[in-house]
């Protein structure tokens, strides 16, 4: 996706990812050391944000394939499912942006494209919803701020359903 001359694509071989710092030291950690490797085992998919011709990333997200327990639905939603053990979802595992390049609309433009591929994918291989891991009470402020919902009795964990996601995209 391109807009304003930012970029977000798969991470490759030539993003500077080593000067990335967004003040979670798990999160930079793991771009710096894990995400190429996650990649490479299909563990989870790394989509970066730059602007070129800078490499360096500017910020990042992942994406990997989970099961959610059926009883770990809110009633509304669970009474409406099949009774499989799991519902398939979509984890968006980890979203920073540089602390740099905070407040300038990257942690929004991260996260839509994040919710478009997830659609994107999810017309192919089902996906009931996109569940996200807020690192903390601020990220999950900002999760809520995009309407996500946190599972009952997990509160660093939310879910924003793929019929939500849809309609954003479809009108
Ligand atoms: C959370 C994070 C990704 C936000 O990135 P950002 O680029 O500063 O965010 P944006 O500039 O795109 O802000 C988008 C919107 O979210 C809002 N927002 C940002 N952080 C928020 C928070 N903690 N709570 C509520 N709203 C928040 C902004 O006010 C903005 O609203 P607007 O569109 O109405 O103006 C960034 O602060 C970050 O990387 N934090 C450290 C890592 C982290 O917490 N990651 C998320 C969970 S793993």
């Amino acid at each position: 996706m391109t807009a304003d001359k930012y970029l977000i694509e798969a991470l490759g071989k030539h993003h500077g990812r080593s000067v990335f710092q967004c003040g979670t030291e798990e999160l930079d950690r793991y771009l710096h050391q894990q995400a190429g490797q996650e990649e490479r085992r299909n563990v989870a998919m790394p989509f970066v944000l730059t602007k070129p011709p800078v490499p360096d990333v500017i910020g990042y997200y992942t994406l990997s394939a989970l099961g959610v327990d059926h009883e770990a639905w809110p009633l509304e939603i669970a009474k409406k499912l099949p009774r499989y053990p799991q519902m398939p979802v979509t984890l968006l595992g980890r979203l920073a942006v540089d602390s740099g390049h905070r407040g300038e609309g990257h942690g929004k433009r991260l996260l839509t494209d994040a919710l478009y591929r997830s659609w994107q994918a999810s017309r192919q291989i089902g996906s009931m919803a996109v569940v996200v891991e807020a690192i903390d009470q601020r990220a999950r402020g900002f999760y809520e701020a995009f309407d996500f919902v946190a599972f009952p009795d997990q509160e660093l964990r939310l879910y924003l359903p793929m019929a939500t996601i849809a309609k954003a995209f479809t009108g």
